[in-house]
């Protein structure tokens, strides 16, 4: 089992990296293979509209996304942990987001992965963040377990909050339960159309 946790704070060591590494290391201790990718000092750029993914399902951009398309393949599960930034998510954290538009074919996607989120803020913003990313499981069919949602500030004062840090580590260990269910989205609603318009004609 492979749970792969990616943080899209441009800061290092910042508290999303701090609660995703305290999940990982929960879902280590229960038998998960782990791993942190942070987006943090890498190139990831927004998707271009190309649409030649549609065909392929891979993306012409050559930046640090690449590497990240195989290890989301190979995950049983992902955590995204993003901050918010002008209240939602990073650039970087919805870039990453835009640029998994090329894993929506039947042989190369996210379905029945399941999904876990953190989002660390100074103040205000956390919902949006929330609700986006928690949307964009549902549209990938990725199974959403629980969040954590932290308010601090400065770089790592996350862990001055013990009851949160905890909340990480059942987040990893619940990922690990939920994993072990092997849930499966039935086949039958695959590619199905839930909003129509041009496109469904
Ligand atoms: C450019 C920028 C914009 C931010 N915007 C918000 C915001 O809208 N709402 C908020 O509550 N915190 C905001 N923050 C604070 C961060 O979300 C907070 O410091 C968070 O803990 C950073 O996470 P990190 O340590 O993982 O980078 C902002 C920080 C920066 C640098």
């Amino acid at each position: 089992m492979k749970i792969l946790g990616i943080s899209g704070s441009p800061r290092k060591q910042g508290n999303t990296e701090v609660l995703i590494e305290e999940a990982l290391q929960a879902a280590s201790q229960e038998g998960a293979e782990v791993e942190l990718f942070t987006a943090a000092g890498k190139t990831i750029a927004s998707c271009d509209g190309c649409r030649a993914c549609d065909k392929t399902g891979k993306c012409h951009i050559k930046d640090d996304m690449q590497p990240l398309y195989d290890k989301l393949l190979a995950a049983d599960g992902i955590i995204f942990g993003t901050p918010v930034y002008m209240f939602t998510m990073t650039s970087l954290t919805k870039a990453i987001i835009e640029r998994t538009f090329a894993l929506g074919r039947p042989d190369r996607n996210l379905k029945n992965k399941v999904g876990g989120v953190i989002v660390t803020a100074g103040s205000l913003g956390e919902v949006s963040a929330l609700k986006d990313i928690y949307f964009f499981f549902v549209t990938r069919q990725i199974l959403p377990a629980n969040f954590v949602a932290a308010y601090a500030s400065g770089k790592g004062d996350v862990k001055d909050l013990p009851k949160c840090m905890v909340a990480a580590g059942n987040l990893g260990r619940q990922m690990v339960k939920i994993i072990q269910t092997q849930f499966r989205y039935p086949a039958e609603f695959d590619r199905t159309h839930m909003a129509f318009g041009t496109h469904t004609k």
